[in-house]
């Protein structure tokens, strides 16, 4: 493994590549960890994410899901009984999609290498997008979302999942406990990346929140 500052910078071409780099090497333990250190939580929230994409209205639509990873959230879509859409799943970490490709063989999902600040498709191109943990680690977020909202549809849904600090003070205090103090040591034993888990929760603290 390379050798990595140990901080990534809030923007620019330096974020950019820091973030795939980390991805990149994180991986093989990526899917392990989000299930254990969200306590499995993860699989809800992205359950409810695509509750509100609409995909009902569109079941054989085309969907976008940029910064997909290993394909999680594009499979909360593709296993929904009654889709019979395709799902265009892109991130520009393939170690990611490889990582996770054994689980979308012979579905709907089709993988497209691709960075989310140049999204490699038309205007106009979809019936719904979502990104799952993905916006906050964007080196210009402005521009991410001006990608996705020219790729959707006129009228169609962007959902974002994304994490935030909770806003009442002793929930907070306790987030921030377990964000700074625990989430990074069993990140770096299990993933064996030195900061890598330290870079997440920063970058959580760091994202602008809902009322921002
Ligand atoms: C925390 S992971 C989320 C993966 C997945 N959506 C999930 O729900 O688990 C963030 C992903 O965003 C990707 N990513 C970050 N910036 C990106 C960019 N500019 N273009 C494409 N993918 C990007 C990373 O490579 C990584 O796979």
């Amino acid at each position: 493994m390379q050798s990595l500052p140990r901080s990534v910078p809030n923007d620019g071409i330096e974020r950019h590549d820091q973030v795939k780099t980390i991805f990149s090497e994180i991986a093989p333990r990526y899917d392990l960890l989000n299930h254990l250190l969200s306590l499995n939580m993860d699989r809800s929230w992205r359950r409810l994410a695509v509750d509100q994409i609409g995909w009902e209205a569109e079941s054989s639509g085309s969907f976008l899901d940029a910064c997909t990873g290993t394909f999680d959230l594009a499979l909360e879509l593709g296993d929904r009984p009654g889709f019979r859409g395709r799902i265009i799943a892109t991130d520009f970490a393939c170690p990611m999609m490889v990582q996770g490709a054994r689980k979308i063989v012979a579905g709907p999902i089709t993988p497209v290498c691709g960075d989310s600040l140049a999204l490699p498709f038309p205007n106009d191109n979809f019936d719904g997008a979502m990104v799952g943990f993905g916006v906050r680690n964007l080196s210009d977020l402005e521009c991410g979302l001006r990608e996705l909202y020219r790729v959707l549809k006129r009228g169609k849904l962007l959902v974002v999942l994304e994490f935030a600090l909770p806003p009442n003070p002793f929930v907070r205090m306790a987030y921030l406990l377990y964000f700074r103090r625990v989430l990074p040591v069993v990140g770096r034993i299990i993933s064996g990346h030195p900061w890598a888990y330290r870079y997440l929760p920063e970058s959580v603290e760091e994202f602008p929140g809902p009322d921002d």
